[in-house]
């Protein structure tokens, strides 16, 4: 762990992917998670919001069945990021110290971004206060259009799955990148119009 002058530690092998819905967050997360595994390391794949309790909770919010104003949906993100990062055996920031590597799809820009969107992006911050960041962030660039294109096939749409929303989120979405490489974390941007493949050559490249 590499520590810096300020605020949080970064974590040099948590992993995170981000983008809008659609831009294949989840398949590269997994993908690379059997890359790293091929390498013969230790590793997880990892997932916001998580299987736990509050977790759970905010897939009901997104999934309609169930409902939260804006703001305390921006604390329950919050609330499962810090239980997910600091739970004493199981969390983040435990495995990581034990040599377990953490690939996780999504994390605190996914909510600087949505719920900056809905609450404002300095409350997000403030929301979520003191957590580690990943030296890796890959943002997978995807346009809204080719987004809910890649939508269009699956279920009912979830709560931000709409286009007006993606393009707003998108814009933010680049105050919340600028903002992890100010705490120390690498962003790299990919096209995340390329095939499957070619966005996990990319991921691999700057890995090695
Ligand atoms: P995701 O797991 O990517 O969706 P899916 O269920 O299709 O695999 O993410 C769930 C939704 O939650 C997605 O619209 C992004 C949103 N989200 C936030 O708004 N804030 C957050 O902090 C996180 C982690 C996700």
């Amino acid at each position: 762990m590499i520590k810096k002058p300020y605020n949080c530690p970064v974590l040099e092998h948590f992993y995170v992917f981000e983008g809008l819905d659609g831009a294949g967050t989840t398949t590269q997360a997994q993908l690379l998670v059997q890359t790293i595994h091929r390498d013969g390391h230790a590793v997880d794949l990892d997932h916001e919001p998580t299987d736990g309790p509050v977790g759970l909770h905010i897939r009901d919010i997104l999934g309609h069945r169930g409902h939260a104003d804006h703001h305390s949906l921006a604390l329950l993100f919050a609330a499962d990021r810090r239980s997910h990062m600091y739970d004493p055996d199981r969390g983040v920031v435990a495995r990581h110290e034990n040599g377990v590597r953490v690939v996780c799809d999504r994390y605190l820009p996914s909510s600087l971004a949505y719920q900056g969107v809905t609450c404002g992006f300095e409350q997000v911050i403030r929301f979520n206060g003191d957590l580690p960041v990943p030296m890796r962030l890959f943002f997978l660039d995807v346009p809204v259009s080719v987004c809910l294109d890649r939508l269009e096939g699956r279920n009912e749409r979830e709560l931000f799955e709409h286009e007006t929303f993606l393009v707003e989120t998108l814009s933010v979405y680049e105050a919340a990148l600028e903002h992890m490489a100010a705490q120390g974390s690498t962003v790299y941007r990919i096209d995340g119009t390329q095939t499957v493949e070619e966005v996990h050559r990319e991921v691999c490249r700057y890995l090695d």
